[in-house]
């Protein structure tokens, strides 16, 4: 199986490593020579690591990268199975360069995209043969995280999804198949975590140190919503928000909060940038939290509720099966509970009224239940 993967940035880097490390001869392409060589450079150290860390075999490094072949020309495509497109987030960009790979590579070889919000349809319909078009969405650092989503189009057949997760799952991921919508699962489902946790903090009612203490210590998530942004980076993070509220027509579920705006527009992008919601500079005092209980619990039950709003309400639009939905967000972001089991133990009944009481005080879409908890609430159902 020879694997092409086009884009030797965070992803493609880890991607190639991936496939080699499974034993695929990879082909890893970049336009730019400096992106390989600093690939090069990276994936020398990563596998040096791994052997000192007793993970893989001494000699082992050298020959996952020895199966790297390098290029700047594409045509190096010829005769592989797959080639996975992980470059800018562009679509334009992309169907330029998913046109060029169908001249490249032979019919039955699958085309996939790592896209993390562009539609798989649109990059597919550049093809001729768009049926071996299929999205294969990998979360960063690709070789650490275990969830991959699947993304079949409206135009991809059941043989190139089926392959796609083959392939995947024999390199030891958890594949979850999802519909061709914004956000995929995670980057949907996700949302709220830090929406809702921003607009607690625009209304005064608690500031970062505690909504981020209630979050890990009283909810369990291993980072709280400020932690992890400001880890993520306010740039990003602000953009994957920005980018979903669009694609949703302007849901106001989505809305983006200024407060991130601000940080993003000042630089402040978190700890890559030395400052975010937190100073990351040397001696710099952390803020403590207010740890009362009763407040981070006000905070945790709104935050959650919200989160398996969005949970149920991907399952109503049947974006993907339950149990994809929740080994999506715990293999994915590392959520302590799948998010609709933990609806069944909070209780469907208490979850809706929770939502109802945010709607009543609020009067906003964004606090809208989605039907089928109102639903599974008067049948008296659970999700399992
Ligand atoms: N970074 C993440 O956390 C993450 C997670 C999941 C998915 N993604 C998606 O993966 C893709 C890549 O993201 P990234 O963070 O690795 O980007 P990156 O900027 O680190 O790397 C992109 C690479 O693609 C190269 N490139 C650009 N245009 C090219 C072309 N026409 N031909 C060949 N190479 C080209 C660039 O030189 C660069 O080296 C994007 O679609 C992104 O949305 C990113």
């Amino acid at each position: 199986m020879k694997v092409g993967v086009l884009g030797a940035g965070s992803m493609g880097c880890g991607i190639a490593q991936i496939a080699a490390t499974f034993g695929h001869q990879v082909v890893l392409c970049d336009t730019k020579q400096v992106a390989l060589d600093n690939a090069h450079k990276k994936l020398s150290k990563i596998l040096a690591r791994l052997v000192e860390k007793g993970r893989i075999e001494a000699g082992e490094d050298q020959a996952i990268l020895g199966r790297i072949e390098m290029v700047t020309d594409m045509q190096a495509y010829t005769g592989c199975n797959i080639v996975i497109e992980a470059i800018i987030e562009n679509l334009d960009i992309k169907k330029s360069v998913f046109q060029k790979l169908e001249d490249i590579t032979g019919d039955d070889c699958i085309l996939a995209t790592n896209t993390s919000s562009l539609s798989v349809a649109a990059i597919a319909a550049s093809c001729q043969k768009a049926d071996r078009v299929v999205g294969i969405h990998f979360f960063n650092p690709a070789p650490l995280m275990k969830l991959v989503e699947i993304i079949p189009a409206i135009q991809t057949s059941q043989a190139t999804l089926e392959q796609a997760r083959t392939l995947i799952n024999s390199w030891k991921k958890l594949t979850v198949v999802t519909k061709d919508t914004p956000g995929f699962i995670v980057n949907r489902v996700a949302r709220p975590f830090y929406g809702e946790s921003l607009r607690i903090l625009e209304e005064g009612i608690a500031d970062v140190a505690t909504i981020d203490w209630a979050m890990k210590e009283l909810a369990g998530f291993r980072m709280g919503p400020f932690t992890l942004m400001d880890y993520i980076g306010n740039d990003v993070n602000y953009i994957v928000t920005e980018t979903v509220f669009t694609a949703f027509y302007y849901d106001p579920r989505y809305k983006p909060a200024f407060t991130q705006k601000r940080l993003s527009e000042a630089g402040y992008w978190g700890r890559k940038a030395g400052k975010g919601y937190y100073d990351y500079a040397e001696g710099a005092q952390k803020p403590e939290p207010n740890a009362d209980k009763a407040l981070g619990q006000q905070i945790v039950d709104r935050v959650v509720a919200m989160l398996i709003n969005e949970a149920a309400d991907a399952l109503f639009w049947q974006i993907a099966s339950k149990e994809d939905i929740d080994t999506a967000m715990t293999k994915g972001v590392n959520y302590p509970k799948g998010l609709l089991a933990w609806a069944d133990e909070i209780g469907i009944e208490t979850c809706v009224e929770r939502l109802d009481t945010l709607y009543e005080e609020y009067r906003e879409d964004r606090y809208r239940c989605s039907p089928i908890l109102r639903r599974m609430a008067k049948a008296g159902q659970t999700f399992y």
